[in-house]
């Protein structure tokens, strides 16, 4: 079975072809980073209108790697939430014209379980149940997982997600937008331990996180001075530690809560290295592993949208067929 993924919640448009014996055939991926950056943010009107542009051309590229056309195609998935309302109808309506023209079914995926489920592409594939970290943009969660639509959330952020924090925190270092990989990169040349950051609800005994109270720290540090390469390169790395720190503390602790032996990590903040090697080495000292995408697969692409349809239609979890934009939507009611 071959499953075309469309994903159009946020700020970029994905396009990939999965099937079900030789996995990944073939994807597309444009960002729309360079549109919104002189807005310091995701403009949804114009998310919109790029993914109407870039859809179609995407979609015939993504065929052409593939070696396949739409006559291939035995299911189309696409991401009916959460995200931006306008971006989501760009790809429920491509995805429900092309069912309709192709006779072929059409099921809404959930953004967070296409997230949760791209660690599976790694190899070696993980088993079930696993604790899965899920950390982009937009969510900080943790869930345990029992299997493919069997997820409970055992502790969330309660303000910003960890990725909202680094862009914040990229900006006040004037880096850009989003600045979180540009942020990674720049506590690579710093001094983790030059600011003591604080580390919020690391002690609390809950798994819920607060990001707010160390974007504040960082501001009130940086704040009215100019901050040589040098010392932007410490903030960077103060802060970066900081997250990583109570990341891993989180997941350490919902490991030990759960039982469980294995640790999944998916969504953008799941790309940066620290808090991967941090992972990798403290989930082995406690007898457990951690498991990532492929570096790729983190951010929003197409494949993971693809991925989870097929996983769903594979296990028999009832899928939402049709046209529908959810643009919030718990994923416990996925
Ligand atoms: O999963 P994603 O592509 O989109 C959402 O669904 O939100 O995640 C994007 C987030 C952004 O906040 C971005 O700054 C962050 O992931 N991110 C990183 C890194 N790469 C992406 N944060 C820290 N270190 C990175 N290497
Ligand atoms: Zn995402």
């Amino acid at each position: 079975m071959i499953t075309l993924g469309i994903e159009t919640s946020c700020d970029e448009t994905g396009v990939a072809l999965y099937d079900d014996e030789r996995g990944v055939l073939g994807e597309t991926l444009h960002s729309q980073v360079d549109l919104h950056a002189l807005y310091g943010g995701v403009v949804p009107e114009l998310a919109s209108r790029d993914h109407v542009r870039r859809l179609l051309p995407l979609l015939r590229e993504a065929l052409d790697r593939a070696h396949c056309t739409l006559a291939d195609v035995d299911r189309i998935a696409y991401t009916r939430g959460p995200g931006l309302a306008g971006a989501l109808l760009v790809g429920a309506s491509v995805a429900s014209g092309l069912g309709l023209a192709l006779g072929k079914p059409v099921v809404g995926i959930h953004h967070l379980e296409g997230h949760l489920l791209s660690p599976l592409l790694a190899t070696p594939r993980p088993d079930f149940p696993f604790v899965a970290l899920l950390v982009s943009g937009g969510h900080t969660q943790l869930m345990a997982v029992e299997g493919v639509g069997r997820y409970r959330l055992l502790g969330e952020s309660v303000d910003d997600a960890a990725g909202e924090a680094f862009d914040k925190t990229a900006t006040l270092l004037g880096l850009g937008y989003p600045g979180g990989p540009a942020l990674a990169r720049l506590a690579d040349h710093g001094n983790p331990a030059r600011h003591a950051f604080p580390r919020p609800l690391k002690a609390s005994g809950k798994l819920d996180f607060s990001f707010s109270g160390l974007k504040t720290a960082a501001l009130h540090c940086v704040r009215g001075r100019t901050l040589s390469d040098a010392e932007k390169a410490d903030v960077a790395a103060s802060f970066q530690a900081a997250v990583v720190d109570v990341l891993a503390a989180k997941c350490l602790l919902a490991l030990e809560r759960t039982g469980y032996a294995r640790l999944v990590v998916a969504g953008g903040v799941g790309a940066n290295r620290a808090l991967r090697e941090r992972l990798v080495r403290e989930t082995l000292a406690a007898g457990a592993t951690a498991h990532f995408p492929p570096v790729a697969l983190c951010t929003d692409n197409g494949a993971m949208i693809a991925f989870a349809a097929a996983l769903k239609a594979e296990s028999g979890t009832p899928v939402e067929h049709g046209f529908a934009v959810k643009p919030r939507w718990a994923l416990s009611e996925a």
